[in-house]
């Protein structure tokens, strides 16, 4: 079959599935031919054998399998991280979670100690010990499976050594002292229904309560609880004004951000001097 022929059935497979058929089918043409998107393009009149690969492949998405999982990877930060149906697959907007704590980390002292709660692929971890790489950092999650997931890609990204992996929920088995604590827990209320793509992700990633919120007062919780200098927390956007009262209630300060959409989708609060 010609490449423009096989651009033409991905396209009429995925168009229900995807703003973008045409890109997904020339992706997962790359991926079978080990070609750049560009080769696809320019090589319309080819003719090429598609696999059973392929076919399910494309079978995977139409059923709305997201295009991360069937591929094995996902970008965050400019970086390809190997991700599978075990770990959250990387968002755009917890990129704006990494510049946060970035920013804050330059009022800690160089040897301090940041951990993260739920990192999942590791994508928060390994940037963070990438861009500060005199800091320790411990990344924490309940999952051995994610855990398995940010290990390896801690080692594709050269940074293996410089983070402690613990499985445990929240903070059980953190001994060290804590200057930072920074998590994307699950945020999404227990009843809320999940978009089809949603589905496919592992629900502890998912999840933060009754509500939503659960997860993230009980590290603020924390936060205070163990005298930490500064907590980033990535949020859903419906969730300022229940955190924010939560907060004052308690004596904090949070101030929250926005993502590139507008919405609220996140805060951080400094420990008063
Ligand atoms: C929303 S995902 C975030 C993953 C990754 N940090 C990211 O930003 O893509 C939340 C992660 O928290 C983990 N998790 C859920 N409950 C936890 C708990 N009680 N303690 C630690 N991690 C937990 C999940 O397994 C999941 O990997």
């Amino acid at each position: 079959m010609k490449i423009k022929e096989c651009l033409s059935l991905g396209v009429a497979c995925l168009k229900e599935v995807t703003q973008i058929p045409q890109k997904e089918t020339m992706l997962l043409l790359g991926e079978l031919l080990g070609k750049e998107m560009s080769w696809i393009v320019s090589h319309g009149d080819d003719d090429i054998s598609l696999n059973e690969w392929f076919y399910s492949a494309l079978k995977r998405r139409a059923n709305h399998e997201p295009l991360e999982y069937i591929l094995g990877r996902a970008s965050f930060y400019d970086r390809e991280f190997d991700v599978d149906s075990r770990v959250l697959i990387p968002r755009p907007e917890t990129e704006i979670l990494v510049d946060k704590a970035l920013e804050l980390a330059k009022c800690l002292s160089k040897e301090a100690h940041i951990v993260e709660i739920g990192c999942g692929s590791g994508i928060v971890s390994i940037m963070l010990a990438l861009m500060l790489p005199h800091i320790k950092i411990t990344a924490v999650d309940l999952s051995s499976d994610a855990l398995h997931v940010s290990q390896k890609n801690a080692l594709k990204h050269g940074v293996y050594e410089r983070i402690g992996f613990v499985q445990g929920s929240y903070l059980d088995g953190v001994n060290e002292p804590i200057d930072m604590i920074v998590s994307n827990p699950p945020y999404i209320a227990k009843d809320e229904p999940l978009g089809k793509g949603l589905a496919f992700e592992p629900s502890l990633a998912l999840f933060g309560g009754f509500k939503g919120d659960e997860m993230l007062r009980h590290i603020i919780d924390l936060f205070m609880g163990q005298k930490v200098k500064m907590l980033v927390c990535e949020m859903g956007y419906d969730q300022k004004l229940p955190l924010q009262e939560y907060c004052i209630q308690h004596g904090l300060n949070p101030t929250f951000y926005k993502d590139l959409a507008g919405l609220d989708r996140g805060f951080f609060i400094q420990e008063k001097q």
